[in-house]
């Protein structure tokens, strides 16, 4: 990109240190070949990772991070929601950080972008801002959060919202989010030394892969995030009765796994059944106690609902559980529903999208606004101050799966972006 210059801060800054110097860009070499490093941990037979969080690959990763981070001199802690942290001083150290940063955890047989990317672009900012000796005015902070597609946990115990419900859940790894935090370093007992309050930090930018297909259909480079969606998940089980399965006459049964069937179909027409992009799915089942032979007595499965306003999922919610009640009365079975996550929307930052706009304009790059459909530790972020999201096409718009993958040049271009727009938001009053 053809983006020279020099930086000259302004004369109070010069006292204060601050040096004239060419303008600090990524070095996209570096950074993709870190990314691919990082892929080597949790590396599955499909070509992407597992690397759960609370894993063992997750915490090889993340002494990878740790390396990375030292190397680009920042400052590394572990908090007690067991988020990595890496610190650069500012200028003005009594001022709130500006914090950039994303997440490494996965989801099973997850790809080696979602996350990633972003958190490798965050330390190599780090590291482009620690070669030029350019010097922010705030303290940055580059921010690894814990368990990201657990439910944003790291993000949320710093916005003061994981609770001692949440600490109990089991999660992917076999651990509980309890265990998992201490098996990364944490300490589940003081998460209030993370909570955070509105103003305690500057402004949060995270880059992300767009993990669907617009920008890639409609040939631009650079999403411009207006908004991410919140993210209601619950436990729903469904009580039956166990019986056999060769002399229960058809009319006689109280088959759990055919009510969820029933519910699965109803969960799908009452979020098609009005306009808008909300979108909910049953993404896993069990059926117990699971044989040929025996009419499934209990079922649990997980139902997930989103949309860009909270009102609209629990109306979505509501028509479900109605559905729900005329299921069980058709199928002789009962219905629990446990909502175990509950992630807001957020909108993010007008400014901060100028920003964008205008930092990309300047790297000759297209831009798209859009909504994210993908949850992320932006909209946790954006209750503590400004946020921002910037987006790279993803091929073929997929993600959640090894064949995700963005092209080295969007990653070069969108951590550029990351850098130039950061430090522009340094210098707003
Ligand atoms: O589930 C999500 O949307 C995110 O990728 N964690
Ligand atoms: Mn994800
Ligand atoms: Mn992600």
């Amino acid at each position: 990109m053809a983006v020279g210059g020099s930086f000259l801060l302004r004369p109070s800054l010069l006292s204060a240190g601050a040096l004239q110097g060419p303008l600090p860009r990524v070095n996209g070499k570096r950074l993709v070949y870190h990314l691919n490093a990082l892929a080597e941990y949790g590396k599955n037979p499909q070509g992407g990772v597992s690397r759960v969080a609370y894993s063992d690959a997750d915490r090889a990763a993340r002494e990878y991070v740790i390396g990375l981070m030292g190397a680009a001199k920042l400052t590394v802690s572990i908090d007690a929601a067991a988020n990595l942290i890496g610190r650069r001083p500012g200028i003005e150290p009594k001022l709130p950080p500006l914090v950039i940063g994303s997440h490494i955890d996965s989801v099973p047989e997850g790809g080696n972008y979602d996350g990633d990317v972003g958190s490798m672009a965050a330390i190599e900012t780090a590291q482009a801002l620690s070669e030029s000796n350019y010097p922010l005015i705030h303290p940055l902070e580059v921010i690894i959060f814990s368990n990201e597609e657990g439910g944003t946990i790291g993000s949320h115990a710093l916005a003061g919202e994981l609770t001692e419900k949440q600490l109990s859940q089991r999660t992917n790894s076999g651990k509980t989010i309890a265990e998992g935090i201490r098996f990364l370093g944490g300490n589940p007992e003081h998460l209030g030394a993370v909570r955070r309050k509105r103003g305690d930090i500057a402004a949060y930018l995270d880059l992300h892969i767009e993990q669907g297909g617009l920008l890639e259909a409609q040939h631009a480079n650079i999403g411009v995030v207006e908004g991410i969606v919140g993210i209601s998940q619950w436990d729903v089980t469904i009580e039956g009765f166990a019986n056999h399965a060769g002399t229960t006459p058809m009319n006689q049964r109280k088959d759990a796994l055919l009510a969820a069937a029933k519910f699965i179909e109803s969960v799908n027409q009452v979020v098609t059944g009005s306009q808008g992009r909300q979108v909910g799915t049953v993404g896993k089942i069990q059926a117990f106690p699971g044989a040929y032979n025996v009419i499934p007595g209990k079922v649990v499965l997980g139902l997930e609902l989103r949309d860009l306003e909270a009102s609209k999922i629990q109306t979505m919610f509501e028509r479900i559980r109605t559905e729900s009640e005329r299921i069980a009365a058709s199928t002789g079975t009962r219905f629990d529903f446990a909502q175990v996550n509950s992630i807001v929307p957020a909108l993010t930052d007008k400014r901060i999208r100028q920003l964008i706009e205008d930092t990309a304009k300047e790297w000759g790059l297209s831009t798209k606004s859009m909504p994210s459909g993908a949850g992320h530790d932006a909209q946790e972020m954006a209750r503590l101050g400004p946020a921002g999201m910037i987006f790279i096409p993803s091929v073929g718009g997929i993600s959640h799966s090894p064949k995700e993958y963005s092209r080295s040049e969007d990653i070069e271009n969108g951590a550029n972006i990351l850098l130039h727009t950061l430090m522009k938001q340094d210098r707003v009053q």
